[in-house]
């Protein structure tokens, strides 16, 4: 079996897979969303130091599979550097004090990988990466070559409805509330324009309708609940507008045999449904991670790891270090 542990942001989690059947043998997440909210987002600092409690109390649990381990796999990147260090300081007592090779692993792999959990990998696959960090199309063609198709220009999907929340004062993470406000608004109240949708480009960009969503929200005096329902609902079709126009386009260059979208934002069930309507008209096989392993959880880490360990990619104890220059794969 192989212990992975999981802390490039606000989740603190460990998860144990077995290497043979793939099976999720144990998985445990601490979130620290309510320390976060006050704060309209992450805090790195206090997300360390969250870090530095969670993680000693999940691994208790875990002793019991101590003498069954195989490997220890953390992640190294990308993600913030003090949170990160926790896990890769835990990694690196428990290799050394129970004498097992490290797997160092790549958080946005994790993520594509979240697809396979107790699962056989399907590669090659078009992803649709969309969380906190990052909003990409990755070509998925193995487990070592991943090539960018498409990527935002400034700011996150995500991350752009975190801002939203936060300017609206409705808490963190902004994602699942937004979606919530959305609901019961009126998607056509205000007109927010759709980014780089004159642009031919295949990219990504938030930082103009976040500007957008602030200007309007300005210009209003008394922001009810009604008003902050409208503003998320238009806001959420601008947003996931953009998405598609672009994910059309790159449909129409050449259609994908299989597609998935992964990452915490993936859980967007607007985004999933046109998603779902683009893949039934061209024939593509969707791919969608379970609700549970959209967020950062361990659970994605040890699938991945167990890949590595079939190739026997481990890194010296001496050499195992958070690589913070690294952005993407
Ligand atoms: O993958 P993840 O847990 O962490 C990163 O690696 O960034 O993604 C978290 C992000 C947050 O920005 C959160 O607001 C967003 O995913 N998110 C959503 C939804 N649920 C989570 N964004 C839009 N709609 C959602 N339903
Ligand atoms: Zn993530």
């Amino acid at each position: 079996m192989i212990l992975s542990i999981e802390s490039s942001c606000d989740d603190s989690s460990i998860a144990i897979t077995d290497i043979q059947t793939k099976e999720l043998v144990y998985h445990k997440k601490i979130s620290q969303e309510l320390q976060h909210s006050v704060y309209g987002g992450v805090v790195p600092e206090l997300a360390a130091r969250l870090h530095v409690e969670a993680l000693p109390k999940i691994l208790q649990e875990c002793e019991s599979y101590f003498s069954q381990l195989k490997a220890i796999a953390v992640t190294t990147a990308p993600g913030l550097a003090v949170t990160l260090m926790e896990g890769v300081i835990m990694a690196k007592a428990l290799s050394v004090s129970l004498n097992l090779p490290l797997i160092s692993v790549n958080h946005l792999k994790g993520h594509i990988y979240s697809l396979f959990i107790e699962k056989e990998q399907q590669l090659p696959m078009l992803v649709l990466l969309v969380s906190g960090g990052h909003t990409q199309v990755i070509q998925a063609q193995s487990l070592n070559s991943m090539d960018i198709v498409a990527t935002t220009m400034d700011d996150s999907f995500g991350e752009s409805f975190d801002k939203v929340a936060k300017m609206l004062d409705l808490g963190y993470p902004g994602g699942p509330i937004v979606q919530e406000y959305a609901l019961k608004g009126d998607e056509n109240a205000y007109d927010f324009p759709v980014p780089l949708s004159q642009s031919p480009k295949i990219a990504f960009s938030y930082s103009g309708l976040k500007n957008a969503v602030r200007m309007a929200i300005e210009a209003e005096k008394n922001l009810s609940e009604e008003i902050k329902a409208n503003i998320c609902a238009s806001f959420q079709k601008a947003a996931v507008t953009h998405i598609m126009q672009k994910m059309k386009k790159l449909f129409k260059q050449h259609a994908p045999k299989r597609f998935a979208i992964v990452g915490g934002a993936s859980a967007n069930i607007f985004l999933r449904q046109a998603i779902e309507k683009l893949c039934k008209e061209y024939k593509t096989e969707l791919f969608l991670s379970e609700l549970k392993f959209c967020s950062d959880n361990a659970a994605m880490i040890g699938r991945v790891a167990v890949e590595q360990y079939e190739k026997q990619e481990f890194t010296p104890v001496h050499e195992l270090d958070i690589q913070s220059r690294v952005k993407t794969f």
